[in-house]
C-alpha cells in the first residue's frame, strides 16, 4: 500500500519541491519517518497518530515507512504534519489518492485534528503554483496564500475531518480571499517636526537617492523622530514590491491575519539584539530584522551601542542587498535590500553638543565614536549632526510643507534616476546610492566650476577615492531633486556638507 504527496522545504527565500512518500508494509509494527527529519518533523509522528486517531482512523498494525524526498536536502519545521498525514491516508485506502494528486499540502496538525497556522504559506503557495499544483492549507493562512495566483486551486480548512469530507464531495470547501492589510492610521508626518530645517532637507535627500543616513545629535534632539517619518516620503510599495515584502514576513511568521504589507518596513531592532535576531539563523533559520526590513527602512537608533559583532554583520547586506546564512550542510540567502537609518549621541553619557566636548573631556566622544568601523561608516553616504532644537523653535507654528509635498519631490527624483539608468542599459540599478563609481563618473560629472570646488576640497580635506565618489553619488541625487541634468558647483557643495567632516576631524584631534 503505497501513498504520495507533494510539499515544501523553506531553503531561504525559495520553497522547494519535497515529495512525502508514504508505505505500509507487512512485518513488526513500526512508523519511521527518513529523508534528514529535524526533532519537530520527527515529532511530527505523535501528532499524526493523534490527529488520524481523532478522525476515526487508527493506524494499521504493520511497518509504516515515510520518506521524505529529496532525502539529503534537510527538513526542518511542522507543516510536515500535513503532508505526512494526506499520504498515509491515501496509503491506508482512507481518501482516493487521485483526489491528493494535484497539491501540496503544509500545515501542523493538533492532536485534536485541527490544521494549525504556519509560517511560509506565502511562498509555499507561489512554490505549489510553479509546480503546476493547488495548495491545501491551515484556514488561518488561507488569506495570505490567496496572494499567489487569482486561479490556483486552493484549499484552507480548519479541520482534518472538513479536508476528508471535502474530498468525499460531503462539503465543499470554498477558496479563501486574498486580505490587505488596512493601513495603519496615518504614517508620521514631516510636519509635526519644528525647525531642524536641514535634517528635513537630508532626510528627504536620503529618501530621493536611497542613501544610507547617519544622525549625531544630543538626546532629545528629535533623531528618533526624523527616522520614523522616512517611510512616509519614500514612495510607494509596486505590487510586485508588496508581494516580495510579504514573502519575507510570511517566512517569519509575522503576516497577521495573512494580510499583504502594503507599507514599506521600518524595523527598529533595540541594540541588545543578538546576531540571529538581527540577520537571521539560530536553530531554525529565519529571517532577521535586516531582511524583515527588506526594500524598506532598517532603524539603528544609539548605533555605537550595538556590538561590534553586530555591525560588522551587516556590511553584507549593505553591500550585496542580500544576506546568507552558513548552516551545517547549506547556503540560506535572504533577500535584504535596506536603507539604514542611523542615530548616536555624539558621546556615550549625551552631554556632548556639536563643537563642544562633555564635562569628560573629548575622549568621551572619541572612544564612543570609534566604535563604529570604518568600513561601515564608508557605507553611510549622507552623515549629519542634529543640534538641540531651541525652545524659540518649538513654538513656531507647524511646518506648511510635510510629508506629502516632500514624497512628490522624492518620487519624481527617483523617476529621474530609473530613466536614466535603463536608458543606460543598467538595468538592476534603480538608485544613486546602488550605482557604481564607474557608471557615477558617467552620469555624475560635475561641471567646470563643480569640478575646481572638488579638486580644492580633495587637497584641503584630504578626500579619499571613496570620499570623491560619494559626493558624487550625493550631488547627483541633489540634481535630481532638481530635475537638472548636469551636476553643478552648489550641488557639490552641499554634497561636500553631508561627508560628516565634524565627525572625523574630532575622532583626529
Ligand atoms: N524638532 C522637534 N519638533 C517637535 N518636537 C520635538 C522636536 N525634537 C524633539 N521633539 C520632542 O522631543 C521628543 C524626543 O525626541 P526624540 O526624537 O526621541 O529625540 P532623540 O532621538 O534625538 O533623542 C519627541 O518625542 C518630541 O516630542
Ligand atoms: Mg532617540
Amino acid at each position: 500500500m503505497y501513498g504520495h504527496i507533494s510539499t515544501l522545504a523553506f531553503v531561504g527565500f525559495e520553497a522547494r519541491a519535497v515529495e512525502v512518500q508514504v508505505r505500509i508494509t507487512p512485518g513488526q509494527q513500526a512508523f519511521m519517518i527518513v529523508g534528514l527529519p529535524d526533532k519537530a518533523v520527527g515529532e511530527s509522528r505523535e501528532r499524526v497518530r493523534n490527529a488520524l486517531h481523532a478522525v476515526g482512523l487508527g493506524l494499521p498494525y504493520k511497518h509504516l515507512t515515510v520518506n521524505l524526498a529529496p532525502a539529503d536536502l534537510p527538513k526542518e519545521g511542522s507543516h510536515y504534519d500535513l503532508a505526512i498525514a494526506l499520504a498515509l491516508m491515501a496509503a491506508m485506502g482512507a481518501i482516493s489518492p487521485e483526489a491528493i494528486a494535484g497539491y501540496a499540502a503544509v500545515g501542523e496538525l493538533a492532536l485534536d485534528g485541527a490544521i494549525r497556522e504556519v509560517p511560509g504559506a506565502l511562498p509555499a503557495a507561489i512554490g505549489a503554483n510553479a509546480m503546476g499544483k493547488g495548495l491545501i492549507c491551515p484556514a488561518a493562512c488561507g488569506p495570505e496564500a490567496a496572494w499567489a495566483s487569482e486561479d490556483m486551486d486552493l484549499l484552507a480548512p480548519e479541520h482534518l475531518l472538513s479536508l476528508v469530507n471535502h474530498f468525499k464531495g460531503y462539503q465543499i470547501l470554498s477558496r479563501p480571499k486574498p486580505n490587505v492589510a488596512a493601513a495603519s492610521g496615518p504614517m508620521p508626518d514631516l510636519k509635526d517636526i519644528k525647525g531642524q530645517e536641514s535634517a528635513k532637507r537630508a532626510l528627504e535627500v536620503a529618501a530621493a537617492g536611497g542613501h544610507n543616513l547617519l544622525m549625531i545629535g544630543p538626546p532629545g534632539s528629535g533623531k528618533s523622530m526624523l527616522a520614523s517619518r522616512l517611510p512616509s516620503i519614500l514612495p510607494p510599495l509596486t505590487p510586485e514590491e508588496m508581494l516580495e515584502v510579504s514573502m519575507m514576513h510570511s517566512l517569519a511568521g509575522e503576516l497577521m491575519g495573512g494580510k499583504l504589507a502594503t507599507e514599506r518596513p521600518f524595523r527598529q531592532p533595540h541594540h541588545s539584539a543578538s546576531m540571529a535576531a538581527l540577520v537571521g539563523g539560530g536553530s531554525r533559520p529565519r529571517p532577521g530584522e535586516v531582511s524583515l526590513a527588506h526594500l524598506g527602512v532598517l532603524f539603528l537608533d544609539e548605533l555605537p551601542e550595538f556590538t561590534a559583532q553586530v555591525l560588522d554583520s551587516l556590511r553584507q547586506p549593505l553591500e550585496t542587498g542580500e544576506t546568507v546564512i552558513a548552516r551545517a550542510n547549506h547556503r540560506i540567502a535572504y533577500p535584504s535590500r535596506i536603507q539604514l537609518v542611523a542615530a548616536m549621541n555624539p558621546c556615550r553619557c549625551g552631554g556632548a553638543s556639536p563643537g563642544q566636548s562633555c564635562k569628560r573631556g573629548p575622549r568621551c566622544a572619541e572612544d564612543y565614536q570609534a566604535r563604529i568601523s570604518g568600513p561601515l561608516m564608508d557605507r553611510i553616504d549622507l552623515q549629519i549632526e542634529v543640534p538641540a532644537v531651541s525652545a524659540a523653535d518649538l513654538v513656531l507654528p507647524a511646518a506648511s510643507e510635510g510629508s506629502f509635498e516632500v514624497g512628490r519631490r522624492v518620487e519624481a527624483a527617483r523617476r529621474r534616476q530609473l530613466d536614466r539608468f535603463s536608458a543606460l542599459g543598467a538595468k538592476k540599478v534603480r538608485t544613486n546610492a546602488e550605482c557604481s563609481g564607474q557608471l557615477l563618473e558617467q552620469v555624475a560629472m560635475p561641471d567646470e566650476a563643480g569640478m575646481a570646488l572638488m579638486r580644492q576640497a580633495a587637497e584641503t580635506l584630504g578626500l579619499s577615492a571613496r570620499g570623491f565618489h560619494r559626493t558624487l553619488r550625493v550631488a547627483r541625487t541633489l540634481a535630481d531633486l532638481e530635475a537638472a541634468d548636469n551636476v553643478s558647483r552648489m550641488h557639490i557643495a552641499e554634497a561636500l556638507s553631508y561627508r560628516g567632516e565634524t565627525l572625523r576631524r574630532r575622532q583626529a584631534a
